[in-house]
């Protein structure tokens, strides 16, 4: 057997995303270096029903192993899906910020940890692991000198930088939760995530950087905060060297140093205001010695070779990134790929939404030059990390395009039928449960327990539903349809259609509205509104369509802002007068013979009155692309 080069970086994530290091191996300690202790276990689909059939074992292994423990823990788990009762690692007690940092200080101090690609293009800075250790420590001792403790929750308000890491693993090690919210929200949006997590500290940038366009964070912070009472403290870096207005309520914080070492280089392209930002950027790559790219800039800036001429910068390894940059890249063409060189990549990720096939086999042919495999990767902020993916699996074993394929490690997907059945044949749909818990998965929702119990384990009782739908293929493999709830994802950012409703229905003009999502070439899904007026309501279309984009990127974030919008007399309704979206959606779709059961309509012709509307829209869009 080969020997086991591979580093525990490399064990975890690179598990996931399927590097084995070298082509041939793969006995089980290729997979997982605890396996060969597992008696019977010889390959990895051996390996990957041991995880399921003997869970604890498998986990106790994982995090004996793996964790550094202040005191270890004396029950495995303790979860029951039908309570919604999920404990871990009973006992344990540990600070992910010693896991992610002082380990390997212990070890390699001068690894890099952090490369931060800079917004400005070649202007990269590195941190090792000692640098960011030191940097955690300055700002954990400064919250807990300003008073932050532990059960806090501090806001953090910043784009994808070194000091936001920081930031992070200074709240974990002093004990404080913290509460990433992405950059790009409004000051609205900021407000309502910092009072609901009850946050009286924010940490922030005088300015954001990204694609060239500055962005007033720190002003933004500044007009969140004002409905925010809890909050006692801001805390300000600077990103740029624009001066900013301070306040008796804002800390002024100083900027850091770095250096450089070796190391392998893993790219996730994901700001960390998203999960993947959170368990691939910062958590994953750190907690396993690892060194992490944050990307502060855009796909298409300075322009749209920025991704690959990244690759080639810093030598990436492993890319992961999202189906709608892909979407948007291909479009460009493929010189703006092949004038870098990418021979350092082993492994393309996707993330986030379906990849279509066409962009699927763009990225493996041109990206990877046909020679790494590409894994789509499915999970979501409820599950932790990746539960499904082609790889880790036997070496060569195929992989089919646009398909997330095979269960992770622990982890077992079953799919329900509406009656809630489990539906046992292959080839089929379903709704996607999960029906064993695994350590990574949610355990609550903040002061809200009782709507994760109704979210997640009411709708099928014993076991954990993800929102999603799923082909089974007859080969065993999971496809993902998309969300089977009232949620959208737009360009890999999940949004409830329910909140850009309720924005659209603040407009002075407007009586109701619905939101429903619809297949956009790039964002993967658009947002489509249907727009009552109120009665004697003049206003132009335009007027209109401008003013919901204000409000809706004030009160939200500009990608949540209407594609289409289409105005209607009225909306078809059930008798009992909720809104039929099944019915908006089908027109959309233009699947006419497939609106199904309509006797609950209340008003038959409302839906007469819809498909006219969306004809209309799309006579225009037609004229509009005529040269
Ligand atoms: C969708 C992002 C298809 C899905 C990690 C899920 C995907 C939601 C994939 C989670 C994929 C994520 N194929 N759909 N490979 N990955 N999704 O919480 O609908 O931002 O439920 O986590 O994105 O989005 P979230």
């Amino acid at each position: 057997m080969w020997p086991c080069v591979v580093s525990s970086f490399s064990r975890r994530l690179v598990a996931s995303l399927g590097v084995c290091g070298r082509r041939k191996c793969c006995g089980t300690a290729a997979f997982m270096p605890e396996a060969p202790a597992f008696e019977g276990v010889r390959s990895r689909s051996e390996l990957r029903d041991f995880s399921v059939s003997d869970s604890e074992r498998f986990w106790a292994a994982v995090g004996n192993q793996r964790l550094s423990w202040i005191s270890p823990f004396h029950t495995v788990q303790d979860c029951d899906l039908t309570q919604g009762r999920i404990k871990w690692f009973e006992g344990g007690k540990l600070n992910v910020s010693v896991n992610c940092l002082d380990r390997h200080v212990h070890t390699s101090p001068d690894r890099v940890a952090l490369i931060w690609e800079r917004d400005e293009q070649g202007s990269e800075v590195k941190y090792t692991y000692r640098e960011l250790l030191e940097m955690t420590c300055r700002l954990g001792n400064v919250l807990r000198r300003r008073g932050v403790k532990r059960g806090d929750c501090v806001t953090i308000y910043m784009p994808t930088c070194p000091l936001a890491v920081a930031a992070m693993l200074a709240c974990a090690r002093i004990g404080a939760a913290h509460n990433v919210v992405f950059a790009g929200f409004s000051a609205d949006a900021l407000a309502e995530r910092i009072r609901d997590a009850e946050s009286n500290t924010v940490i922030t940038v005088n300015q954001g950087v990204r694609g060239g366009k500055f962005t007033e964070l720190k002003k933004t912070v500044d007009e969140a905060v004002q409905s925010c009472p809890s909050v006692q403290q801001v805390l300000v870096a600077m990103r740029t060297d624009t001066p900013v207005v301070m306040t008796a309520r804002d800390v002024a914080m100083e900027e850091y140093v770095f250096s450089y070492h070796d190391g392998d280089v893993f790219g996730c392209v994901a700001d960390i205001g998203w999960i993947t930002g959170h368990s691939y950027t910062v958590y994953g790559p750190l907690a396993n010695g690892g060194t992490t790219v944050l990307f502060e800039s855009t796909p298409i800036y300075p322009d749209p070779g920025r991704y690959w001429n990244t690759v080639e910068r810093l030598k990436i390894n492993q890319f992961y990134g999202a189906p709608t940059a892909i979407r948007l890249l291909l479009k460009y063409g493929d010189h703006w790929v092949t004038k870098y060189d990418r021979s350092t990549l082993k492994t393309l990720g996707s993330v986030g939404e379906p990849i279509n096939t066409e962009a699927w086999e763009w990225y493996h042919r041109v990206v990877g030059d046909g020679r790494c495999p590409v894994v789509d990767t499915w999970w979501q902020t409820e599950t932790g990390g990746i539960c499904i993916a082609p790889r880790p699996s036997e070496p060569d074993a195929e992989i089919v395009p646009g398909m997330a394929m095979r269960p992770f490690f622990g982890i077992k997907p079953v799919l329900m039928d509406t009656e809630g059945k489990v539906l046992t044949s292959n080839n089929t749909s379903g709704a996607l449960c999960m029906a064993q818990p695994w350590p990574g998965m949610a355990r609550t929702i903040r002061n809200n327990h009782q709507r994760f119990i109704e979210t997640y384990y009411q709708p099928y009782p014993g076991y954990f539903f993800t929102g999603d739908g799923a082909y089974r293929s007859a080969q065993g493999y999971y496809q993902i349809t998309g969300r089977l709830d009232d949620v959208i994802n737009v360009s890999g950012h999940r949004i409830g259609t329910a909140e850009i409703e309720d924005v659209v229905n603040q407009c002075s003009a407007v009586a109701e509205s619905a939101v429903i999502g619809f297949s956009h070439d790039i964002k993967g899904e658009g947002v489509y509104a249907f727009v009552v007026l109120k009665k004697n309501i003049d206003i132009k279309e335009d007027d209109l369509s401008r003013q919901l984009n204000k409000m809706v990127s004030k009160k939200i974030a500009k990608y949540a802002c209407p594609d289409v919008i289409q105005l209607a007399n009225r909306l078809p309704k059930t008798r009992s007068g909720k809104i039929m979206r099944r019915v908006l959606r089908k027109v959309v779709e233009r699947d006419l013979d497939g609106l199904g059961d309509l006797s609950t309509l209340d008003d038959p012709t409302a839906v007469q009155e819809i498909v006219e509307g969306h004809n209309a829209i799309l006579r225009k869009q037609q004229q509009k692309q005529q040269p």
